[in-house]
């Protein structure tokens, strides 16, 4: 399904550091606000609600951590992208936002429209939503497939009963931005 075409970012936008504008603790943020994982350019990308992920270093670089399992209409996106957003937005937006981004699928919905969300493009083309709080712009680095004989606790297999195990995707902070 052809998602809501993107218009150009607003002024609106202000870089930010991650380092220190970026408010609160990373793991309270992502598990209990949520953010939106969103791949492709202004014609045609795939945005999904994730609540497993990171901020942290590597490398000497800013970096940050998705999880993708491969049967996600977003994973195909990640493929073909040299870039992804996550995209957090204020507590009342989360029931609108993510409880159709995180249980439907872009193959079948266009989400922005669903949603009432209003999808953006930054000059590298990189997708995000004009009603979020905050954007992290980043490069791809470095991917992987967990592999279940490494999972040392055996508690970690019951996430893959269906073995759809999880793409790690790194990717670089190239930008920041805040409202
Ligand atoms: C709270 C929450 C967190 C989620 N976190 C992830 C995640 O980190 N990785 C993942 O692959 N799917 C995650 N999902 C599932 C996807 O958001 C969901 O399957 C979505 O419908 C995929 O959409 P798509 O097919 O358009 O990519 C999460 C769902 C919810 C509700």
């Amino acid at each position: 399904m052809q998602q809501t075409k993107a218009v150009k970012a607003s002024r609106e936008w202000k870089k930010a550091s991650i380092v220190k504008d970026f408010e609160g603790s990373a793991i309270e943020r992502i598990s209990k606000e949520w953010m939106l994982v969103t791949a492709g350019d202004k014609d045609n990308y795939n945005t999904m609600t994730a609540s497993w992920g990171g901020v942290g270093y590597l490398w000497e670089r800013a970096v940050v951590f998705a999880f993708v399992r491969p049967s996600r209409y977003t994973y195909e996106f990640m493929e073909k992208s040299d870039r992804f957003t996550l995209t957090f937005f204020d507590k009342s937006l989360k029931a609108k936002v993510h409880k159709i981004c995180g249980s439907e699928s872009g193959r079948d919905i266009d989400k922005p429209k669903a949603t009432g969300i209003t999808p953006i493009h930054f000059d590298d083309d990189t997708i995000s939503f004009k009603e979020a709080s905050a954007v992290i712009i980043c490069k791809k680095l470095y991917f992987d497939d967990f592999k279940p004989a490494n999972f040392l606790d055996r508690e970690i297999e019951k996430f893959y009963q269906q073995q759809n195990y999880h793409r790690i995707y790194v990717g670089e902070v190239e930008r920041f931005y805040k409202k």
